[in-house]
């Protein structure tokens, strides 16, 4: 008996319970409504990830050299999900500053170029009025290493909880998370 399908929800935002927060829930709670699946959320700031240090040891040992903090942490849970949703607030048209460290510490998979293959991504970007494409080309990192980008969705927010206030954006994110589950057997 195989386990349950697991959407591994992914915030980028510094900012707690923000906009980009309540968007990831959102969508895990109604792809769970729709699909029996398990789903976790999880804040990459709310883990220690250190800067990578540019070192390129992991070219040669397929993994981040640095062990000392919680990188592998979300990286297991990563490996054991089937999709990913994640989103991120555009900060000075890129993700953030936490996000981008993750992102950065995943650089050793370039050793196996399939590393995700067979995982399905989601990719949510949280603005208030631009920056979207080089941001999104940023939080698309994972097809590179064979993941498969789903869908994408643009929210228009700036302010904590506006996103609550906006009828529209909480649409997109209904229409965002049906094209999930689709893609979910
Ligand atoms: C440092 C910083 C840089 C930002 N840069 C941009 C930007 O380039 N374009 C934009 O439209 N909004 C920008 N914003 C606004 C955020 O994207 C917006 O407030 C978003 O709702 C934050 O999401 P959160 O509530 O999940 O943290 C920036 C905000 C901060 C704090």
């Amino acid at each position: 008996m195989g386990s349950k399908t697991l959407v591994l929800g992914i915030s980028g935002s510094p900012r707690k319970d923000g906009n980009t927060d309540v968007a990831v829930k959102k969508v895990l709670e109604i792809i769970s409504r729709l699909r029996d699946v398990e789903t976790v959320f999880i804040r990459v700031a709310d883990f220690n990830i250190k800067h990578c240090r540019g070192c390129r040891e992991c070219m040669r040992i397929g993994e981040c050299a640095i062990r000392d903090d919680d990188f592998n942490l979300i990286l297991e849970k990563l490996m054991e999900a089937d999709m990913i949703v994640v989103g991120a607030p555009v900060f000075w048209s890129s993700p953030p500053g936490v996000m981008k460290d993750f992102i950065d510490r995943t650089h050793g998979f370039y050793t196996d170029p399939k590393r995700l293959l067979g995982k399905k991504v989601g990719i949510i970007s949280v603005a208030a009025d631009s920056g979207f494409e080089s941001h999104e080309e940023i939080l698309s990192w994972m097809r590179i290493y064979g993941a498969e980008i789903v869908g994408k969705v643009r929210i228009y927010a700036r302010e904590k909880g506006e996103i609550l206030q906006k009828p529209e954006e909480m649409a997109k994110l209904e229409r965002f998370a049906r094209l999930l589950a689709e893609n979910l057997q």
